[in-house]
């Protein structure tokens, strides 16, 4: 099921089952019921599904990293088909391709941050719980790379050597709240960021010299001040305490830089399918209108020779790295803007002469507004990618009743050993 649950069948009745995994015979506890739906756990395992495999991971079930990595890749794949179809079963979907996926399902994630805590004299560093703000320990997280693990072990390390002291969420005392990881998977360069409650952190000198002692790969790192008692991760202030402002990510042959607060896809095998996916299927008539651009590595990677690109992301960050990604890859036909979408909307599409519309909003989709405009301005072609297919297909239906038809869709596998799907359709009016 979308988010993870084992569909059960208890006489008629439909319960949600976490853990469950297609083709158990269990016994299930009901926890809660929301509107019709009952929802439960497992009581005991009676005959285990074909479709089981080891975890692997002893923080497996009580980590909220990954949900499947109980389940066999190949079943995997096929449930995340099943759920779009599903899904979208009321659609017609055009021309519907076969998931698409990388080959590396395992230490295939990009970026992480994890949360620090003091434990009974040891600094512990992992994962929150599911639903939770309670760290749950690991050795080794079999999604990212295993250098992420080292280094965070590294840092907990100096940590303790010099006392230094750990932010507590309960009281919004101490200092150091989150560390954070970016790799290139092909030149494998690393940024640090360590995220702090004060401006002063001792022993810096020190830190950024373990550091570079033991992983030489590290290019950057970066500490970042947050004092607001919330649970968002990063504040507005930084300090560079080694190296570059950005990391370079290679995508589809070409560079992009990347500051440590601007978005980025989490898995490059898998981003560089879909822009070969969409690079065949793309109009060159009309500029690209990069909505939610990010860094630009969709319009950039995606725009044919002299074909204009305008972007907007409400990220300052994102948009420096997009003006200077464009540069640096040869497109001169350019203009990026930050703000908000909805506000930035009317006036480009009264403008520009956009063949094109790129969406990649983040999981709460578009809104009524941004899909009138498009409609209202006949755009012929909307790209719409999106990790949430619930709020696409809200959208795709208003797209629909204006007029608009589903000519390809391909669902992709973005992160694998999770029910998360990335799920790309073409429009065409
Ligand atoms: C899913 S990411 C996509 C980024 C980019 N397309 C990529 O592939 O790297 C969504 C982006 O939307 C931006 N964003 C979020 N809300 C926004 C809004 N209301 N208006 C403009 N940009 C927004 C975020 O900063 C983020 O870069």
């Amino acid at each position: 099921m979308y988010q993870g649950y084992g569909l059960a069948d208890n006489d008629g009745r439909k319960i949600f089952v976490d853990g469950g995994v297609p083709g158990d015979l269990v016994t299930v506890r009901v926890t809660h019921k929301k509107k019709d739906v009952f929802f439960g756990e497992i009581e005991k395992v009676i005959e285990k599904s074909a479709a089981r495999c080891s975890s692997g991971c002893n923080a497996f079930g009580r980590c909220g990293g990954c949900d499947w990595l109980n389940i066999i890749r190949e079943k995997q794949l096929e449930y995340k088909e099943a759920i779009i179809s599903e899904i979208f079963y009321k659609q017609d979907t055009g021309t519907r391709l076969p998931i698409g996926f990388g080959k590396q399902d395992m230490h295939y994630r990009n970026k992480c941050f994890y949360p620090l805590k003091a434990l009974n004299g040891k600094i512990i560093f992992g994962m929150f719980a599911r639903y939770s703000h309670k760290i749950i320990e690991h050795n080794t997280c079999l999604i990212e790379p295993m250098v992420f693990d080292e280094i965070a072990q590294a840092l907990c390390d100096h940590f303790m050597v010099t006392n230094t002291e750990i932010y507590d969420e309960a009281t919004g005392q101490g200092n150091i709240r989150h560390i954070g990881f970016r790799q290139d998977p092909g030149t494998r360069d690393i940024q640090v960021i360590i995220v702090s409650r004060k401006h002063r952190m001792p022993f810096t000198n020190q830190l950024v010299r373990v550091l570079r002692d033991n992983f030489p790969q590290i290019t950057a790192v970066i500490q970042n001040i947050n004092p607001e008692m919330s649970n968002v991760i990063l504040g507005s202030e930084d300090k560079v305490l080694f190296g570059d402002e950005y990391l370079k990510m290679q995508v589809y042959g070409k560079v992009f830089k990347v500051a440590y607060n601007s978005f980025f896809q989490v898995n490059i095998e898998v981003l560089d399918k879909v822009i070969e996916f969409l690079e065949d299927i793309l109009p060159a008539g009309g500029a690209i209108l990069d909505a939610y651009c990010g860094t630009g590595v969709l319009g950039i990677c995606l725009a044919k020779s002299g074909q204009k690109v305008i972007g907007i992301d409400n990220s300052q960050a994102a948009i420096a790295n997009a003006e200077s990604n464009a540069l640096a890859n040869g497109l001169t036909e350019v203009d990026y803007q930050c703000g908000d979408t909805m506000t930035m909307l009317p006036d480009i599409l009264a403008k520009e002469e956009i063949g094109t519309v790129i969406f990649d909003p983040p999981r709460k989709g578009l809104t009524k507004e941004i899909i009138e405009q498009i409609v209202s301005h006949k755009i012929p072609v909307v790209a719409y990618m999106s990790c949430n297919p619930m709020t696409q297909l809200r959208d795709i239906k208003q797209f629909s009743e204006a007029g608009y038809k589903i000519i390809y869709m391909q669902p992709f596998d973005m992160f694998p050993q999770t029910w998360h799907i990335e799920n790309v359709v073409i429009l065409k009016l």
